[in-house]
């Protein structure tokens, strides 16, 4: 019922009265009171008023699933939710629970990781309470060659979310790396279990850097929160739900063509490494050029003096030639 108090308190924006509660849910007063205080107890404010009922005030930066469920507007993303208050891995977890028949658009979210892990075998720093170390688990029908197309997808969404919750812009480095003021704010590593003709499921981690207020002195160069950004201290739950909501809309538009047509421009819009210098770290033989944009299966153009190449996602990285950007 937790939930539910939530979401009707929430909703409503004003008094509810503890009759309209009980009729609600159709449970006792006791129980009604019970609730409110289990929640109080979780530290939301909620003022109680005699004669008036109950108001929601404010709620905590608390990564539950009654919090997530009570600002969730989305359709499929989100409807299963798992929260942990410590994971080894929030994409590990996500990829079990698609072996054991969850559905598309489950979603693990972790308080902290123990070995979070990020793209090129790299680990994911995720200390307790600082982040977001969320994973949305998918089973999309589409060749397991469209499929990497969705880390940009995702990332786009994260770069809208953060921009709504913030009101400041947060780019993309291609291919999905989020930047605000030129370091990095987020990551996203996308794994798949395909067979050779379709996916199986797809797991989207994203980790966001939040209340961070520093950072290791090896990443420090590279690394920002979207507290040291704004100096606002945003809830988690929010941005969450904000990130879902908007990844529902682009991967709709990726699912009408299963590539990226649809959604260049607003990609290219976001890119911060448009139209700047880049280094492609291609093992083969790195070489430098201007980034001029994505083309709809999501590689980087790249114009050097002799040639237009095109470099794709998950062969290569790429880095400014002056720095991170
Ligand atoms: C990167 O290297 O930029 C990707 C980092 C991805 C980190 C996230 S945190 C949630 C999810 N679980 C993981 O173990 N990794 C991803």
């Amino acid at each position: 019922m937790k939930t539910e108090l939530l979401t009707v308190l929430r909703e409503a924006g004003d008094y509810v009265s503890g009759q309209a509660l009980c009729e609600k849910f159709g449970v006792s007063r006791t129980a009604v009171w019970k609730g409110i205080n289990q929640l109080k107890e979780a530290g939301y404010q909620i003022e109680a008023v005699p004669n008036r009922g109950y108001r929601f005030i404010a709620a905590p930066d608390i990564l539950s699933e009654e919090e997530i469920k009570s600002l969730r507007r989305t359709e499929w993303a989100g409807q299963e939710i798992f929260c942990f208050p410590v994971l080894d891995s929030t994409n590990t977890r996500a990829k079990q629970l698609a072996e054991e028949g969850y559905p598309s658009g489950t979603l693990v979210v972790a308080e902290q990781q123990n070995a979070g892990r990020g793209r090129r075998g790299r680990n994911w720093e995720s200390p307790r309470g600082t982040g977001i170390f969320m994973t949305l688990m998918l089973r999309p029908e589409i060749y397991p060659d469209n499929a990497s197309m969705l880390t940009l997808v995702a990332a786009l969404a994260v770069s809208k979310a953060i921009t709504k919750c913030t009101d400041r812009p947060a780019g993309i480095k291609w291919p999905n790396d989020i930047v605000m003021n030129g370091k990095k704010v987020c990551g996203i590593l996308t794994e798949m279990s395909a067979q050779f003709d379709y996916v199986d499921y797809i797991v989207i981690g994203i980790g966001i850097n939040v209340h961070n207020e520093s950072f290791p002195e090896d990443i420090a160069h590279m690394a920002t929160s979207l507290y040291r950004e704004t100096g606002q201290h945003i809830k988690r739950a929010a941005l969450i739900e904000e990130t879902l909501e908007q990844l529902e809309h682009y991967y709709a538009v990726y699912m009408e063509t299963q590539d990226l047509r649809g959604l260049v421009k607003e990609y290219d819009a976001h890119l911060v490494n448009k139209n700047q210098m880049v280094r492609v770290l291609d093992p083969k033989e790195p070489f430098e050029g201007k980034a001029m944009g994505i083309t709809p299966r999501g590689e980087l153009i790249v114009d050097t003096w002799e040639s237009r190449r095109l470099v794709s996602a998950g062969e290569v990285s790429v880095r400014g030639v002056y720095g991170y950007v």
